[in-house]
């Protein structure tokens, strides 16, 4: 089953933006990484100040392949050059122990 990495990252209103124009340049470089399966951006919709990066793998060693590569930091170039959006951030890891998607 497969591995999931969220990375929780608390982010002021004003902020917003400025995040999701990030991601909107985001480098794509995790695109074609090995056991790469899944990636979304979770935008707050009730009120709270967190946004989700949601992450999907097909192990943990995988996930930990892309942390420890280049791609990792190629992934993160606008947010190390011109500094975090974010106020905080904390990584949540699961085991998918179910799952069902429509085809
Ligand atoms: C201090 C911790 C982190 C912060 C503040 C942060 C913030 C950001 C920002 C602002 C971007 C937009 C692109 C850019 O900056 O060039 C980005 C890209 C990304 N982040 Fe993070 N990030 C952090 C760590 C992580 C971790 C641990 C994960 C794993 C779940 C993750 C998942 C992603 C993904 C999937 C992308 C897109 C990469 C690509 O397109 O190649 N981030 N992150």
């Amino acid at each position: 089953m497969s591995f999931v990495a969220i990375n929780v990252l608390t982010v002021p209103p004003p902020m917003r933006e400025v995040l999701e124009q990030r991601f909107a340049n985001r480098a794509g470089a995790i695109d074609e990484m090995p056991g790469f399966e899944a990636f979304e951006l979770l935008r707050p919709a009730e009120g709270q100040d967190a946004y989700f990066v949601y992450t999907r793998w097909e192990s943990r060693e995988a996930f930990e392949g892309w942390m420890s590569s280049q791609a990792f930091g190629q992934g993160h170039a606008q947010a190390s050059a011109d500094g975090p959006a974010a106020t905080g951030s904390q990584v949540w890891t699961f085991e998918v122990a179910q799952a069902k998607a429509r085809a």
